[in-house]
C-alpha cells in the first residue's frame, strides 16, 4: 500500500521522521542508550570490523568517522563481496559488525561466517529480525525502519544510521571519551531529529526543479569531505540505481589527483557541505571546479551558502543540525534528487532494471 504517494519510494522517504523516532526511543533510556541483552562493553574491545554491501557499506563508511572521531575506536571497513577473499587476519579484542536492510545479502553472510569463531563476537544491524544475519549474531540490533519496498534504499539507511550513532554514543561512553553530560547532549541532539528531518523534506520541491535539469546530464560528480564522503557515495549510488545516469562519488581532496579532468559545463558536479569544520577546504574544492566552468550544485545550510554561494550553479538550503548528525539529514537531498530525476526520465523508480531488492547471489 502506497498510503496515497505514487511510488513506494517516496513514500519511505516520506516516513523517515516517523520511523527514525521509533529506533530513537527504542534505544534511549533515562541513563543513555540500552542494548539488548547480551550487550556490548565498549571498553573491552580493541577494534571492529564493520562489514556490508551498497548502501549498507555507506553507513558503515559514515560510522567510521563517528566511532574514530568519537570514542576513538579503530575501525575497519569493507565491502562483503571482498571482505573474505582477503582473508584478513583477525586478532583478539575484534568485534565483527554486519550491516544489513534484509538481513540476507549472500556476501554478507558469508562475511559474517567467516568471522564466526575468528571474532569476538558477531554484531548485526539489520531490519528484518528474523533474518539469517540476524539469527547468526551474538546480538542483532534492529534499525526499526519498517518493511522497505523500494529497490533503493532510503528509511533503511538513515535508520542503520540513527542505530550506528546511537551505539557511537555507547562507545564513547564505555570507553571513557565522553562525559555523560555530553553523551546527553548529543543524545538530545539525536531526539531533535525527526523534527529536523521533517523541515529538511521541505527542500522536495526545490529538488525537483533541478532534477528537470539534472535528468539531462550524460555524468555527475558528488563530493564530499569527512563524514560527509561517504554520503557523496550514496547520493552516486541512489541516481545510477533509479535515473541510469552516470554517477561518481570523490572525496573533495581527491579532486585535483585526476577526476577534475572530467570537469565541463555538462557535467554538474554536487557538493555535499554542511557549514562544519572542514567547509572552507570543500569550498576550495568547490571553486577549482567553478574555475573550469563546472557547474555546481552547493548543498549546505544558511551559513554555507551566504558564504560560499556565489557562482553556484544552484544551492539547496538545510536546516541546521549538529556536525555529528549531518550525515543522517543530508541523505534526505541525495535521496530526493535521485527520485525527482528518476521521474523526470521516466524510469520505473520502484523496480529498476537489472536490480533485485535482496541480493542472494554472490
Ligand atoms: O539488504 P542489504 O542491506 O544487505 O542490501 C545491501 C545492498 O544490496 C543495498 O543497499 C543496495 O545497494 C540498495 N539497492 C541501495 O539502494
Amino acid at each position: 500500500d502506497k498510503a496515497g504517494f505514487k511510488h513506494f519510494m517516496a513514500k519511505e522517504i516520506a516516513e523517515q521522521p516517523t520511523v527514525l523516532q521509533g529506533a530513537l526511543s527504542h534505544y534511549i533510556g533515562a541513563d543513555g542508550v540500552v542494548l539488548p541483552e547480551p550487550g556490548l562493553a565498549f571498553d573491552q574491545i580493541e577494534r571492529m570490523t564493520l562489514v556490508a554491501c551498497g548502501t549498507a557499506f555507506y553507513a558503515c563508511m559514515v560510522a567510521k568517522y563517528w566511532f574514530e572521531q568519537i570514542a576513538r575506536l579503530p575501525i575497519e571497513i569493507d565491502v562483503a563481496s571482498e571482505f573474505r577473499y582477503r582473508e584478513p587476519p583477525v586478532t583478539k579484542g575484534t568485534v565483527a559488525l554486519f550491516v544489513s536492510q534484509s538481513g540476507e545479502t549472500a556476501d554478507t553472510l558469508a562475511a559474517l561466517r567467516y568471522m564466526h569463531e575468528k571474532a569476538d563476537k558477531i554484531v548485526s544491524v539489520v531490519n528484518v529480525p528474523e533474518s539469517s544475519i540476524a539469527r547468526e549474531s551474538d546480538l542483532a540490533l534492529p534499525i526499526l525502519a519498517g518493511t522497505e519496498i523500494g529497490v533503493a534504499s532510503t528509511k533503511a539507511f538513515t535508520c542503520q544510521l540513527t542505530t550506528l550513532a546511537m551505539l557511537v554514543l555507547k562507545a564513547a561512553q564505555d570507553r571513557g571519551q565522553m562525559s555523560p553530560q555530553d553523551v546527553q547532549t548529543k543524545l538530545a541532539a539525536l531526539r531533535g531529529l525527526p523534527g529536523v528531518m521533517n523541515i529538511a523534506l521541505g527542500i522536495e520541491a526545490r529538488t525537483q526543479a533541478i532534477a528537470q535539469e539534472l535528468s539531462e546530464a550524460r555524468d555527475i560528480l558528488f563530493l564530499g569531505r569527512g563524514q560527509m564522503y561517504p554520503l557523496a557515495h550514496e547520493g552516486a549510488l541512489k541516481l545510477k540505481e533509479i535515473s541510469y545516469i552516470h554517477a561518481e562519488a570523490y572525496a573533495s581532496g581527491e579532486l585535483k589527483h585526476g577526476p577534475i579532468a572530467l570537469v565541463d559545463p555538462n557535467v554538474p558536479v554536487i557538493v555535499m557541505a554542511p557549514r562544519d569544520a572542514l567547509f572552507d577546504k570543500t569550498v576550495s574544492n568547490m571553486q577549482e571546479v567553478m574555475a573550469r566552468g563546472g557547474k555546481v550544485l552547493l548543498i549546505s545550510d544558511q551559513k554555507g551558502v551566504n558564504e560560499a554561494g556565489d557562482g553556484v550553479w544552484q544551492s539547496i538550503v538545510m536546516p541546521e543540525v549538529d556536525d555529528f548528525l549531518a550525515p543522517i539529514l543530508y541523505a534526505i537531498p541525495a535521496q530526493l534528487l535521485a527520485y525527482h530525476t528518476a521521474i523526470a526520465k521516466g524510469t520505473d523508480v520502484d523496480q529498476p532494471r537489472n536490480l533485485a531488492k535482496s541480493v542472494t547471489v554472490e
